[in-house]
């Protein structure tokens, strides 16, 4: 193994911290689900590299999706400051998150999405950013509301906003969620409870900002995401 190899070289997954493959109840989760054992390759130069000039090939948006005045979407106003970093805590400067989020009424913007609530005209619910040299990113939005899942088995999700992330790798694409501190409905979420370890599964729980450190008009959040290693974020 070259020492490039070895620097990015990943350990075998502790199944503890990552989700079951196949959640009893959500049917998407077994299609999306490798039916095969996964093969050990040797890493090249295709996982060794990375995406390059995202933002030149993909529009950014900027992190403010809940909109101002009579534009403002409907809902409670958050701000979530993230911090996007790899295994050993180093910040992942200038790679891009995407995010996406049901509005305050629990829809998705989305044609596969046709739950009851209603569209709210001034929120699309989806953003693309670019970290700061600190791995940082601030997104003004809308606390997302909860939603009941179309599958067998009545349950329902609890507020959560989906990221996507992609590292300094191809390898280090992370898809995965964060959650809102004290939601009743967190304990019962399959996805959530689906990550056997309970340490994996705070850390897709937010922090609450005390309210004298938020903005004045929005309750602020503070979410880490580690996008690769031993201790990466559940991928959810
Ligand atoms: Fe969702």
């Amino acid at each position: 193994m070259s020492p490039e190899q070895a620097r990015y070289a990943v350990g075998p997954i502790d199944d503890a911290t990552q989700p079951v493959r196949v959640v009893p109840g959500y049917r998407q989760t077994a299609l999306r689900t490798p039916a095969q054992p996964l093969q050990q390759r040797p890493l090249t130069l295709s996982e060794l590299t990375g995406p390059t000039e995202q933002a030149k090939r993909l529009a950014l948006t900027g992190g403010d999706i809940a909109g101002r005045g009579a534009n403002r979407a409907i809902g409670q106003l958050i701000q979530v400051r993230l911090r996007i970093v790899d295994e050993d805590g180093t910040p992942v400067a200038g790679t891009m998150l995407e995010m996406w989020q049901a509005n305050a009424a629990g829809r998705y913007l989305h044609p596969n999405d046709d739950d009851h609530a209603p569209v709210d005209p001034h929120f699309c619910g989806a953003a693309r950013v670019l970290t700061d040299d600190t791995g940082a990113i601030e997104i003004r939005t809308v606390k997302p509301g909860a939603y009941p899942v179309p599958d067998n088995g009545r349950w329902w999700r609890p507020p959560h906003i989906h990221f996507s992330v992609w590292g300094k790798l191809w390898l280090s694409r992370l898809v995965t969620q964060m959650f809102f501190p004290g939601e009743p409905l967190n304990n019962q979420d399959r996805i959530l409870q689906a990550v056997p370890n309970a340490e994996a599964r705070e850390g897709l729980i937010a922090r609450a900002v005390p309210m004298t450190e938020g903005p004045e008009d929005a309750l602020a959040f503070e979410h880490r995401i580690v996008v690769r290693g031993g201790r990466a974020t559940p991928a959810v």
